[in-house]
C-alpha cells in the first residue's frame, strides 16, 4: 500500500505572469478554491494521509496560511522548499528523507482529475508493490505532454516527452506511483538539453526493467492540466458547471476527511470558523446538519 504522497507545487508559473509574480500558481483560484486543493484531494481520495508539498523557496508562508500541517483535515502535511526548478524527478531527491524506505505517489500541483469511480481506481493504484505506474488520458494535442504508446493489453511500448512527430495520443498525466527505488533512480538522472532532469527518463528506467505499468482514464473522465491562463478559466468553468448543477463540491477537503472518518463534525465546525462566511462554509454547514 502506498501511504505517502508528494505534491510538486514549485515552478515559476511564467506562462501565467503577471498573476504569478506575487502568488504561487497553485494558490490561484480554480472556481471556488485554490488550485492546490484539487491535487491534494486526489491523494486524500487515494487514502494517502502523509503528504509532502514541495514549494518554491520563499513561498512557504503563503501555503501555511491555507494548509498549515493537515491536522484540521486529519492528515499530515509537511513542506520542503525547492530553490530552483530542476525537473520533476528532483522531487524524489528533495523528498528522500520523507519517502524513507516506503513507496510513494506523486501528483503535480497543477493537475486536475475528475472521473466516475476515481476513488476506487486511485486506491487500486496504491496497491503497487514493485515498479511504477502512470496514468494515461487521450488528448487531441499530445505534443504538449509526455506521451505513451501502448498495445492492446495496455503494455507500454514506448514513452517520449513532448514528441514533435505523432506516435500516440495518450498523454502521461501528472500522477505517478513508484516503488522505493525511485529515489536512487532519480539521483542518477542527468539533465536534458533544457537543463532539467526529465520524468520520462525516470519512467524509462522502470520501462527498461519491464516494471512500468499504465492505467487509463477513459472518456467518461476529465484530466485537465492548468498550465496557462486559458486552462485556468476552462477548468474553473468545468468545476462551476458540475458543482452548480449537482450541488456537490469537487475537492472539498473537509468533506473527503469527514466521509473517511478522519475528522468529526466538531472539526468541520472549526473549519467553518476558519474560512468565515462564504459559500464554501455554507457547503460545510450543510454536510453536518
Ligand atoms: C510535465 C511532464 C509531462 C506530463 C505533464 C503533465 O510537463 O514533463 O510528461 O505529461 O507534466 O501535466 P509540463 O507540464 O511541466 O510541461
Amino acid at each position: 500500500m502506498i501511504k505517502k504522497g508528494i505534491i510538486l507545487a514549485g515552478g515559476r508559473g511564467t506562462r501565467m505572469s503577471p498573476l504569478t509574480k506575487a502568488v504561487n500558481k497553485q494558490l490561484l483560484p480554480i472556481y471556488d478554491k485554490p488550485l492546490i486543493f484539487y491535487p491534494l484531494s486526489i491523494l486524500m481520495l487515494a487514502n494517502i494521509k502523509d503528504i509532502l508539498i514541495i514549494v518554491n523557496k520563499g513561498q512557504l508562508n503563503q501555503y501555511k496560511k491555507i494548509l498549515p500541517n493537515g491536522k484540521k483535515l486529519g492528515i499530515k502535511i509537511s513542506y520542503l522548499e525547492q530553490d530552483k526548478p530542476r525537473g520533476l524527478p528532483d522531487a524524489f531527491v528533495i523528498g528522500e528523507k520523507f519517502i524513507d524506505k516506503k513507496n510513494v505517489a506523486m501528483i503535480l500541483g497543477d493537475n486536475f482529475f475528475y472521473a466516475q469511480n476515481l476513488s476506487s481506481k486511485l486506491i487500486e493504484n496504491t496497491k503497487l508493490k514493485k515498479g511504477a505506474k502512470i496514468v494515461l488520458y487521450k488528448v487531441p494535442k499530445p505534443e504538449l505532454y509526455g506521451v505513451a504508446k501502448i498495445n492492446k493489453k495496455n503494455k507500454i511500448l514506448s514513452i517520449k516527452e513532448k514528441p514533435k512527430k505523432y506516435f500516440s495520443d495518450l498523454a502521461i498525466t501528472g500522477l505517478y506511483f513508484f516503488d522505493n527505488k525511485v529515489v536512487n533512480f532519480a539521483k542518477k538522472l542527468k539533465p536534458s538539453k533544457r537543463g532539467e532532469v526529465e520524468i520520462v527518463d525516470l519512467l524509462n528506467i522502470y520501462k527498461s526493467k519491464n516494471q512500468l505499468k499504465a492505467d487509463i482514464i477513459g472518456r467518461g473522465g476529465a484530466w485537465l492540466d492548468t498550465g496557462s491562463i486559458e486552462d485556468f478559466y476552462k477548468t474553473s468553468a468545468f468545476v462551476s458547471a458540475i458543482e452548480n448543477r449537482q450541488g456537490f463540491k469537487i475537492a472539498c477537503l473537509e468533506e473527503i476527511s469527514l466521509n473517511k472518518k478522519w475528522i468529526n463534525k466538531k472539526q468541520v465546525l472549526e473549519a467553518i470558523k476558519f474560512y468565515g462566511k462564504c459559500d464554501y462554509s455554507n457547503y460545510l454547514k450543510k454536510l453536518i446538519t
